[in-house]
């Protein structure tokens, strides 16, 4: 999720572009940098690390009079986060920033290659202003080798364009990530990936639509939809709140988290699923070469998100897999064998138990591996590899997106194994990749059901606890939900094996005990359901969570007809941090800074 702003005008440009990237802090960066056109001259900054880095390489800049800029700053996906892969990115007279991944980037910058371009840079961008000046050469002029180029391209991308052959336009295209185009009373032009860094100097602004792109001058904004034909802005008003536009409109960063779940899967899937297999260009197949078992560690969510990975490693890699709970692992004087993969899982990179388990596996001599949320984080330092999730920051001390990330990267990544270890068939492998591709869709939150779980949450205030219940991947579901639910609403709940119950947790039952019954109908239905009836008939409260009726149930929480129980597994892990998130909100607690908590754990 990276930040794009964009000026076009008279007034003081570095301010507002500087000033622009700050309002993206929030979206979180690696680097940054602005690229400023002024009397045909450009003048081109970048930095690694916090905004201030490039503040201070830009104090002594100033430009004259009309200029045009964009700036960018980075959540690196493709290449490490360094001042080379940092944008803008230059031509030879043109530069651009891109939000997205082009995933057709690899063909066409060996075609570039081919014909002599030089790469600067190992990001997909790079081949964006490459290829423009590539028909820029035979075109009639810079707008026609822009259009060209963003038909060349696959993927999704915000982009804006510079180029010294047209010194009063930038170019824009919108398709997949967000970007808007703003003007203020003396009609300067302003761009951002999203609406805060306009707020204060433009009122109205349009949003682009997927399909956009065209360019502005100090005249005018012209826009061709998808099919080439031209339409006009639609401006509307611009909210002046900063810290809800941050939220863009929802009440907490928490709930819009959930809700942005489906496009940020979109990202952790691009470029990954290539026709009907799972390809990770991070990683070097040799990684699990000589592997005879996966162990797993880290801590909280992201222990969760290594369990479920756990049923899919053995279920469909067939290799020996385990998981650790780090602050134990920690100091158990663990057996480690070379022969054994260790993988941690952490959305911050910087959690201080799981990264002394990385460092002790490192020490032992076993390969590691990192999926994590923030490069340049400690952990991906310090990994041999790194799978990055791309979920964008996660603002919401109660982790959901990073969940949900962490769980679609396990599931390609024991897809990839399998083919690796010859365990399921090219058709089996693809009838997964399928249901991969359907994931964004089975998180994208409905309004009735966020509704029905909104009116449900009121009878769930008090009570003297919760199962959280569930069979085989739904169990870490169930403890995934009993996490989030204790996280932000303080009332207390358990996550539980369904099979489990009578083996001592049924003597809680009674109507004050609230039971969240995960029941998927591909996956051991009957089972669960048999487990349920033991709490009903005790006179237990039931939520049953299904796409099958359960008349046992005292309340329930219809989820859709799926075709797997991954797909099951999305829907009802976005009703279990629903259910908390309206629960959290009828206490009144603070949703997203939750008391006792911090987002990273640095500490013991
Ligand atoms: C999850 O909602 C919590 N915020 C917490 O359990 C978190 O998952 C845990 O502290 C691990 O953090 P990490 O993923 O950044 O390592």
């Amino acid at each position: 999720m990276c930040g794009i702003v964009g000026y076009l005008g008279e007034k003081n440009i570095k301010e507002i572009l500087l000033e622009g990237l700050k309002e993206l802090e929030y979206r979180g960066y690696d680097s940054a940098g602005i690229a400023v056109l002024n009397n045909g001259e450009f003048s081109n900054f970048k930095a690694v690390g916090k905004l201030i880095n490039l503040e201070e390489k830009t104090k002594n800049f100033t430009t004259d009079g009309f200029a045009i800029g964009i700036g960018h700053t980075r959540w690196a996906t493709h290449g490490k986060p360094t001042e080379l892969n940092a944008h803008p990115h230059l031509g030879e007279s043109s530069y651009v920033v891109h939000n997205g991944i082009i995933e057709n980037y690899a063909e066409l910058k060996k075609e570039l290659i081919a014909e002599g371009v030089t790469f600067l840079s190992q990001t997909d961008t790079e081949v964006i202003v490459h290829q423009f000046e590539k028909n820029l050469k035979s075109a009639k002029n810079a707008f026609e080798a822009f259009e060209k180029t963003i038909k060349e391209l696959e993927g999704a991308y915000a982009i804006l364009l510079v180029t010294k052959e047209e010194d009063g336009t930038i170019f824009f295209a919108k398709n997949g990530s967000p970007m808007l185009v703003g003007i203020d009373s003396d009609g300067d032009k302003y761009f951002a990936s999203s609406d805060t860094p306009l707020i204060g100097h433009c009122s109205d602004v349009s949003y682009f639509d997927d399909g956009d792109y065209g360019y502005v001058t100090k005249e005018s904004i012209t826009i061709f939809d998808k099919d080439g034909h031209t339409k006009q802005p639609r401006f509307q008003k611009l909210s002046t709140n900063k810290l809800s536009a941050q939220k863009d409109g929802y009440r907490f960063f928490m709930e819009k988290e959930i809700y942005e779940q489906s496009d940020v899967i979109t990202d952790t899937l691009l470029g990954r699923l290539s026709h009907d297999e799972v390809v990770f260009e991070e990683l070097e197949s040799s990684l699990f070469d000589n592997i005879n078992e996966i162990k797993f560690c880290a801590c909280g969510t992201s222990y969760h998100s290594a369990l479920v990975a756990s049923y899919m490693f053995e279920r469909y890699a067939k290799i020996k897999t385990s998981v650790e709970v780090a602050s134990e692992f920690r100091y158990r004087e663990p057996i480690m064998t070379k022969d054994t993969l260790f993988i941690v899982i952490s959305q911050s990179g910087e959690t201080a138990d799981t990264l002394e388990t990385l460092k002790m596996a490192k020490a032992a001599g076993l390969k590691t591996l990192v999926v994590c949320n923030v490069d340049n984080s400690s952990m991906v330092r310090l990994a041999d590899a790194t799978i990055l999730t791309r979920a964008g920051v996660e603002k919401g001390v109660a982790s959901t997106k990073a969940f949900a990330t962490q769980v679609v990267v396990f599931w390609m990544l024991s897809l990839y194994l399998s083919k690796h270890n010859s365990t399921l068939s090219t058709e089996e492998i693809a009838q997964q990749v399928q249901l991969l591709r359907e994931v964004p869709a089975s998180v994208k939150v409905e309004d009735a059901m966020h509704e029905r779980i909104k009116r449900l949450s009121k009878r769930y205030l008090h009570g003297h606890g919760f199962f959280f219940i569930g069979r085989d991947l739904f169990y870490p579901l169930a403890l995934e939900g009993a996490l989030k639910l204790k996280e932000i609403s303080y009332l207390h709940a358990e996550g539980y094996p369904s099979g489990e119950m009578k083996h001592g947790p049924i003597a809680l039952a009674d109507p004050e005990l609230f039971t969240i019954a995960l029941l998927p109908e591909h996956l051991l239905y009957e089972k669960s359901k048999s487990n349920v009836e033991e709490l009903s008939a005790r006179d237990s409260t039931i939520c049953a969570i299904s796409p099958l009726e359960f008349d046992k149930a005292d309340d329930y929480i219809q989820t859709k007809k799926q075709k797997s129980y991954m797909l099951e597994f999305f829907e009802m892990m976005v009703v279990v941090q629903l259910l908390s998130l309206e629960i959290s909100v009828r206490l009144g607690n603070d949703v997203d800074m939750p008391r006792n908590l911090a987002k990273s754990v640095t500490v013991e």
